[in-house]
């Protein structure tokens, strides 16, 4: 996990970054947010599409990554939480392995805009729980 001074902060257009800075299977983490205890959260690229999740295990509460910008298992299909193993699908968030299977990861709700991934402009950034 990055330090915190050390994510990129969305601040007030809600821009994250560009799709194209995302690699194919890969992810970037973001903050939202100051202080203590900021929403902390890292977006994928699935094709031209982008998912973004709140980076807490739905197991025990921790971060999935351990170094910046790292989420993805070997296969390098699935999320995973290097705490304790569990993975996730990187287009549902669903844990399909671990201790938490059938659990979810918290969507963050982003849109894309000209080629940029931007925080939704709903009134809140997290999906309801699945
Ligand atoms: S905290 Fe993620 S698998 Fe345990």
């Amino acid at each position: 996990m990055c330090p915190a001074d050390a994510l990129p902060r969305v601040a007030g257009a809600g821009v994250i970054c560009a799709l194209e800075d995302i690699p194919a299977n890969g992810a970037r983490e973001f903050q939202i947010g100051e202080g203590e205890w900021p929403l902390r959260g890292f977006v994928v690229r699935d094709g031209d599409a982008v998912h973004a999740w709140l980076n807490r295990c739905p197991h025990a509460g921790h971060a999935l990554n351990l170094s910046p910008d790292d989420f993805y298992a070997p296969d390098g299909r699935l999320l995973i939480c290097r705490s304790h193993g569990a993975k996730f699908e990187r287009a549902t968030g669903r844990c399909v392995g671990g201790p938490c299977t059938g659990a979810s990861l918290r969507r963050i709700r982003v849109e894309l805009v000209a080629g940029e991934v931007r925080l939704g402009t709903g009134s809140d950034v997290l999906a309801p729980p699945t």
